[in-house]
């Protein structure tokens, strides 16, 4: 069923919520300070959606551009992936809400829960489909409206997140395209960073919402130990196989969950954060799975990936979960 099929990125798009959200804004809410965040994580500002502003129409916004950037209508698309842990409503699907927005009824569309590494996960899961013939383009998006899963009252935690979407069009490619892919998850972490209601085993009632369960709780400390060691493993298991060494690589495009996090794994690897990491996460914060789709959309847009390069996502998460894949572009 295999073959020597050649997929990749052949079009991205992105969008982010006008409204800002400033370190500064942020000491009017919570006991901090612009100083703290700006040295414990790199953030300057984030965006925040508008309350009647859901995933889906981030998502959509997203995939418009990325379908447009690939010269495509949305009928030539064979399937939708969300990668989302902030959906519409548990069910029907957000990218089943997607779909019905882009005006394709019938196109398979599926989402994916899996925290910030979903675009990850997403573009592995895509390749197998192109690859295997099944489908020709795909449609990737990775959208989080983080704010709805954020409690305005725990200054650990609310000073990290934001809003936002980034899409990836998938098809086959004549040169370069996915070179390598490494996908992780250790459920027995899932305690780190969860949202502990309003599933199945803790369903919502009034003290759920009184015990203020329905927002993001995270163990910070230990997931970043966690973090550094997961995406410097991850990169050399994306990395090695195919022989690559830092130098080799023209920029890595992580999740962007802090600047010192980032920092400590380029260091792992041999490489300079200041000259081959790229950073959007001063202006964005951290947008689970929507991080690396926008980081790469970005990159991209200003010139920072040029036709040959080399790229390396890497990317880590709730769940835990974690990727890395390498991209000759
Ligand atoms: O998206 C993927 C998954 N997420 C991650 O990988 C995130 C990983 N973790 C982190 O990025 C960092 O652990 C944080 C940014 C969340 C926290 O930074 P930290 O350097 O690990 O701080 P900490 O939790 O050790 O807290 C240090 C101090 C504490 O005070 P004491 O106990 O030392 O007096 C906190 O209470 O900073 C305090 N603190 C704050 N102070 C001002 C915590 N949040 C704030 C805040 N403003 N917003």
């Amino acid at each position: 069923m295999y073959n020597d099929k050649k997929v990749g990125v052949i079009g991205l798009g992105k969008y982010l919520p006008e409204n800002r959200l400033t370190n500064k804004d942020l000491e009017k809410i919570v006991d901090t300070t612009d100083e703290w965040i700006r040295a414990r994580t790199g953030i300057k500002e984030r965006r925040i959606a508008g309350d009647g502003e859901a995933t889906s129409d981030m998502a959509v916004s997203a995939a418009k551009k990325a379908l447009e950037d690939a010269r495509l209508k949305p009928k030539d698309i064979d399937l939708i992936i969300v990668a989302t842990i902030t959906p519409d409503m548990f069910f029907p699907s957000t990218a089943c809400v997607v779909q019905n927005k882009l005006g394709v009824d019938h196109v398979p569309a599926l989402d994916i829960s899996v925290a910030c590494s979903g675009f990850i996960y997403g573009i592995a899961i895509a390749e197998q489909f192109i690859k295997s013939g099944r489908y020709k383009h795909v449609l990737l998006i990775a959208a989080e409206k983080m704010s709805s899963v954020t409690d305005w009252k725990d200054r650990a935690t609310c000073v990290l997140m934001g809003d936002g979407a980034g899409a990836a069009v998938l098809g086959e490619v004549k040169d370069g395209g996915i070179l390598s892919v490494y996908l992780g998850a250790d459920g027995s972490k899932g305690e780190l960073l969860k949202m502990p209601a309003g599933g199945s085993k803790l369903p919502a009632s009034v003290s759920t919402v009184e015990g203020r369960l329905h927002f993001l709780k995270m163990q910070g400390n230990e997931l970043f130990r966690h973090a550094v060691k997961i995406m410097a493993e991850a990169a050399l298991k994306a990395t090695e196989p195919l022989g690559l060494k830092g130098d080799d690589i023209s920029l890595v495009i992580p999740h962007q969950a802090n600047v010192r996090i980032l920092n400590a794994v380029a260091k792992r690897m041999g490489i300079d954060p200041a000259k081959k990491v790229y950073l959007n996460i001063d202006k964005y914060g951290n947008m689970s799975a929507a991080s690396s789709a926008v980081a790469l959309a970005e990159a991209v847009e200003e010139g920072r990936v040029k036709k040959g390069d080399i790229i390396l996502l890497d990317a880590f998460g709730a769940g835990l979960t974690w990727g890395a894949i390498v991209i000759k572009w």
